[in-house]
């Protein structure tokens, strides 16, 4: 349960580090942390602007590659051919890395009323699959896609996304998409899985916690990995990251999960693909 399976085969750790913002606070020292606490999943973006720290972490740290999983993403506004690849680049150097076991487009528009936001999605893919093919990615996949962009996607390419990174938490479980990326066999995988803090003091969340005996945070955790959705919390203190990778020692039961899963819509963050990110 501590790894899922992209449908290329590629192992994806359940539980991973959430960078954004996270170096805003604590600089190079959270990544450091993360890593001495036991995350090997580091999540990133070329937007987060900390790629440059985190290779700096990297670089000084005794730790082989190939244990370490790294996935970035390309801001919606370099969905072109040069675009990406300058991304890309920009992306391997800050990081010190020969390769990116994730790439991800962060979003499928920038301007909500971009016309040709699908041209740019699949020229942006194409070149993505290049870099997949040349070894350069191990998997590659999308973000905040939701069936409706997925759908005149999957038409037209020829490797298809592996992963959906999605706003995914208990009061927002986009059940639609989720079956959508299940009949398609692309892993959703969660980003503001704890609701951006909005649902840690839930008394519904603080009940199931004194029920099982952990934290509210690990309930919201290790309800999405039951659900099969591998998580990435961001968290700034190192009890928390350690709590956050510790949900393995306990189940919850089916009637806990439906009930989570059937909580009426809370803590959204306001973000949605179609709105735009500009
Ligand atoms: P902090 O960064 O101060 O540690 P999300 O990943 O859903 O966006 O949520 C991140 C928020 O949840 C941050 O405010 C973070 O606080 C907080 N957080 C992360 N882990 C825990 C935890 N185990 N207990 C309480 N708060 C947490």
């Amino acid at each position: 349960m501590n790894d899922f399976i992209l449908s290329n085969g590629i192992r994806i750790p359940a539980v991973g580090y959430g960078s954004y913002l996270s170096t805003a606070g604590g600089g190079k020292q959270v990544i450091r942390e993360a890593l001495d606490v036991g995350y090997r999943y580091i999540d990133t973006a070329r937007m987060y602007k900390n790629e440059a720290e985190i290779g700096e972490v990297l670089a000084d740290y005794k730790i082989d590659r190939e244990e370490l999983f790294i996935c970035s993403k390309v801001w919606p506004t370099d969905l072109s051919r040069e675009g990406v690849l300058r991304s890309f680049e920009g992306s391997l150097n800050d990081l010190r890395t020969d390769y990116l076991d994730m790439y991800l487009i962060h979003w499928p528009k920038f301007r909500k009323d971009d016309p040709n936001w699908l041209d740019n999605v699949l020229e942006a893919w194409n070149v993505m699959e290049g870099l997949y093919d040349q070894g350069k990615i191990r998997a590659i996949g999308v973000s905040n896609f939701l069936p409706h962009h997925l759908r005149p996607m999957l038409d037209k390419v020829s490797i298809r996304p592996m992963a959906d990174q999605l706003e995914l938490h208990v009061g927002f479980m986009q059940e639609y998409t989720l079956g959508f990326l299940k009949d398609n066999g692309i892993l959703p995988q969660a980003w503001s899985p704890l609701g951006r803090a909005r649902l840690l003091g839930d008394e519904r969340i603080s009940y199931l916690a004194g029920k099982y005996g952990c934290s509210n945070a690990q309930i919201l955790l290790r309800f999405l990995v039951q659900r099969g959705i591998p998580v990435i919390p961001k968290a700034s203190n190192i009890e928390r990251m350690k709590q956050n990778l510790d949900i393995f020692s306990f189940e919850m039961d089916d009637d806990d999960i439906s009930f989570l899963s059937c909580i009426p819509e809370c803590g959204w963050s306001g973000e949605a693909p179609d709105l735009g990110v500009e």
